[in-house]
């Protein structure tokens, strides 16, 4: 049999750390089934944001990388597909594997799809029912022209399914018929896999003069939370006032994007109070095994990241998520986290009910840690 041939889109910090899943898989079980050329697009460029994940979480340096970065959604998209296509002709792989929601995975989904090379979505399926938010573009378009769907969620097959997707599966999968699955969450499988690996190398609570249950971590980056002078105010007034009433330190690894509208949009005197009090701590955005070490040892997790919200359930945190809605509801509906949106009341109200709570429970909602390996079986036997 010869190998299946793919190429892997990553761009944005997210999708890098969750193509090291597959990249592992491939390289421990699959080596001699599956061939894989990574392109990165360039969306996220800055040390912290990109190369720190490579060397840390073993994922194979990028064959390409196409250097777009930062830009509106048309033009940043635009540059993608233009270089994205001249390598898929190039190199004629099997199949294009996309990741999320960015606009890394919806321009590597509809320049593969536009040649007829089948597209591969790991982490398909998820909505917010928020049209607003650019991801939720990104999410149904590229669903829609992908051959495999790979589902963390039984949400996310019960959204394909109302949006018109078999759940029957076919031999050989097309665009016009694709195979939808259920495979559990790839990111489970990485926290599982670099939770150890973390307690052994990670330094960053020391560096940080931090001990367990003594600090609230916080990241912040949606950009409507962050361009928003009214939200991104009422978020800081909120982690000001969490920090004097709990006295637990306040720690905020910063995105690029947050760090350049607090400057500009947040009011002196907030500016003042953040800068005056030491238990406000703002350090550069961390690395993955740094981020792990950050989540399993915080009282409580303040966030509006996809990503570290269901990292808080993984690690059994309670978690304020800053946002309207959520794509990984199962953890709101359990108890685990609470939706405020950018509302100073929500976030307080939410803040003091998760501290008070002793009852948390944790299913198994984001399958068994074998993700990466199930989405190869079916990259081996589906593509005709
Ligand atoms: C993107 C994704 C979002 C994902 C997030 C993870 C889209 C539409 N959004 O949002 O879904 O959750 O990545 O971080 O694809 N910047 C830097 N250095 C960098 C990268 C960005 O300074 O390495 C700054 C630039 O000012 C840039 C801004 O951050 O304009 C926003 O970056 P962008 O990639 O457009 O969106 P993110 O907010 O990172």
């Amino acid at each position: 049999m010869t190998k299946k041939r793919i190429i892997t889109i990553i761009g944005a910090r997210p999708q890098i750390i969750k193509s090291s899943a597959l990249s592992r898989a491939i390289r421990t079980s699959f080596a001699d089934k599956i061939e894989e050329v990574i392109v990165h697009t360039g969306q996220h460029y800055d040390e912290n944001m990109s190369n720190v994940f490579f060397e840390e979480m073993e994922i194979p340096k990028p064959n390409y990388n196409l250097n777009v970065g930062s830009g509106s959604h048309g033009a940043q998209t635009a540059k993608m597909m233009e270089g994205l296509e001249k390598i898929f002709l190039e190199e004629k792989p099997d199949a294009v594997v996309i990741y999320g929601d960015t606009n890394s995975t919806m321009a590597g989904a509809l320049a593969a799809a536009k040649i007829h090379i089948p597209v591969v979505h790991i982490e398909a399926g998820l909505r917010s029912f928020n049209k607003a938010m650019p991801e939720e573009i990104n999410r149904i378009s590229s669903d829609h022209m992908s051959t495999l769907l790979f589902t963390p969620t039984k949400t996310g097959i019960t959204n394909l399914a109302n949006e018109g997707f078999s759940m029957d599966l076919k031999k050989s999968a097309t665009i016009d018929q694709p195979n939808v699955y259920l495979c559990g969450d790839v990111m489970y499988d990485n926290s599982l896999y670099f939770s150890e690996i973390s307690d052994k190398k990670s330094t960053i609570l020391k560096d940080l003069d931090l001990t367990k249950d003594d600090y609230v971590l916080c990241t912040i980056h949606r950009d409507s939370n962050t361009d928003k002078k009214e939200n991104i105010n009422a978020i800081f007034e909120a982690l000001c006032n969490i920090q004097e009433k709990s006295g637990l330190t306040v720690l905020l690894p910063i995105h690029p994007r947050t760090k350049g509208k607090m400057n500009e949009l947040l009011n002196e005197d907030l500016k003042q109070k953040i800068d005056s009090n030491q238990k406000i701590k703002i350090v550069p955005p961390a690395g993955f095994l740094d981020i792990i070490a950050l989540e399993k040892n915080a009282r409580i997790i303040v966030t509006d990241s996809g990503g570290l919200q269901k990292e808080a359930f993984f690690f059994e945190k309670p978690c304020v998520i800053l946002r309207e809605q959520t794509e990984w509801v199962e953890i709101v509906k359990n108890g685990n986290a609470i939706l405020t949106g950018s509302n100073y009341t929500e976030i307080m109200k939410a803040f003091e009910t998760l501290m008070t709570e002793k009852n948390y429970s944790y299913p198994t909602f984001y399958g068994d840690g074998k993700a990466a390996e199930f989405i190869c079986s079916k990259i081996v036997e589906d593509l005709a």
